[in-house]
């Protein structure tokens, strides 16, 4: 087992947000996050072999920072590893370049590549592509006779073949995309790093595959183009210059990545705190309409992305701490996710709730998440079929969470139902 940092200085809460076991007790990790967010709501914390970071916990902080990409800067390291590993990336070159660590103009111009493949009017012209999708997979629940492991027999499947049909590749290398998202995303998860006993190893040797795969994509796609996001991607040009092969393959990555395990949480998750929470599946049988609301509950509820990194160009201060220049902030989603100054009685899972759509979970500002869209429809899309589906709807057993401090949640979910 790797050893991860459990006790940092000079506060030792401030393990939560690096050990990615911490995550797998969640109401454990709240507890602590409430307990920072009233008493040291933007804590310093130094590990060893970290440099020194300020997690930040409120919601209003959070959103604050995100809102001023001038101010605060993603360049660097936007997600936290430890120090040597990033320099053992960039020594070997393959250090991550995804839009998430450009900023200014080098962002903005990234972001044109594929922004139109995700624009709200993009997004509804798939609606029958995702409906049909949904409906597949209602059916593999039924076959399954509403008994199965949600998260990995419906929701991962489900969100991969929702992206993958629109980024081009081809079915059959789902598994491939699966198994490689899991070695970069989940590489501190043992369930995913098979013989290896150490997540850096994993992680690149995961580079090195997606690597080998998408330059492949990338030649196939320049030479015969098709309407898909890969072509736009392999194709693209920044300045009137082919975007360089560094960025085209972390383009290709994110998507690849981003585009379902954050999906596929959020829906796992989702429906693990519909089950546990008495009276919501029958709210949302008795009124479809409340679908969108119950989609966005369910999304600030799971919180799959868990931080990012930004960097200060000039002080700052926050919650009435005075933080210099050069440093660097984490931004806690699952904490602001639950502040109470925003969210009445934030711990309980409510489809009903308000201002649920408030959800700090897709960031905010220049790096706003793309999928946004994408996200919310798919869940949108699967839950009212699947619930138009069930009588009694139940867990089957326990959930289990990843072990991952950056993207994480309900890695499997024993579920059954009475089929109608
Ligand atoms: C529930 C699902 C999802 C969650 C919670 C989520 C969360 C996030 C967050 C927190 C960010 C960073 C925002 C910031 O720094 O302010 C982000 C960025 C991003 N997300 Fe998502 N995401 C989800 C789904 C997706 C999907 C379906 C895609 C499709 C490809 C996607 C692609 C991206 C990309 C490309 C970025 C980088 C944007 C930029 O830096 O300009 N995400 N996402």
């Amino acid at each position: 087992m790797p050893d991860f940092v459990s006790a940092t200085t000079p506060d030792p809460r401030g393990a939560i947000f690096i050990d990615p076991t911490a995550y797998v007790d969640q109401e454990a990790w709240h507890a602590i996050a409430r307990e920072l967010r009233a008493e040291a709501p933007v804590l310093r914390v130094e590990a060893e072999g970290y440099t020194p970071f300020w997690a930040v916990t409120r919601f209003e902080d959070v959103f604050a920072v995100s809102r001023h990409n001038d101010q605060f800067l993603n360049t660097r390291n936007s997600v936290l590893g430890p120090d040597l590993q990033f320099e053992m990336l960039g020594a070997m070159g393959i250090e991550p370049k995804t839009l998430i660590h450009m900023d200014g103009e080098e962002h903005r111009e990234h972001r044109n590549v594929a922004n139109a493949w995700f624009r709200p009017r993009a997004v509804s012209q798939r609606q029958a592509a995702i409906d049909a999708i949904a409906d597949q997979f209602v059916g593999k629940f039924r076959d399954l006779g509403g008994r199965c492991d949600f998260a990995q027999d419906i929701a991962v499947p489900y969100t991969l073949r929702v992206i993958m049909s629109i980024f081009g590749v081809p079915e059959q290398d789902e598994p491939t995309m699966l198994r490689l998202t899991q070695g970069l995303f989940g590489a501190a998860d043992p369930e995913y790093m098979g013989d290896l006993n150490d997540p850096f190893a994993m992680i690149t040797k995961t580079i090195a595959e997606f690597e080998d795969y998408f330059n492949e994509l990338a030649a196939e796609r320049r030479g015969h183009p098709a309407d898909d996001l890969a072509t736009v991607i392999a194709n693209a040009e920044i300045g009137g210059c082919p975007m360089d092969r560094h960025a085209t393959l972390w383009y290709f990555t994110i998507v690849a990545t981003a585009g379902h395990d954050t999906t596929s949480f959020a829906l796992s998750g989702g429906l693990e705190a519909l089950l546990r929470h008495p009276g919501q599946v029958a709210k949302l049988q008795g009124d479809p309409d409340l679908v969108t609301n119950a989609a966005e509950e369910m999304i600030r509820w799971t919180s799959p992305v868990r931080h990012f990194l930004r960097y200060l160009t000039e002080p700052a201060t926050l919650s009435g701490v005075e933080i210099p220049a050069g440093d660097r902030l984490l931004l806690s989603y699952p904490s602001a996710n639950r502040d109470e100054r925003v969210f009445e009685d934030p711990t309980s899972f409510d489809v009903t709730r308000h201002n649920a759509n408030r959800t700090i979970a897709f960031g905010g500002g220049e790096h706003f998440c793309l999928g946004s869209t994408f996200a919310r429809r798919e869940i949108r899309t699967l839950l009212p079929k699947l619930l138009a589906a069930v009588d009694d709807f139940g867990l089957d057993g326990e959930p289990e969470f990843a072990q991952a401090n950056f993207v994480g949640g309900v890695k499997h979910l024993p579920v059954v139902a009475t089929l109608r």
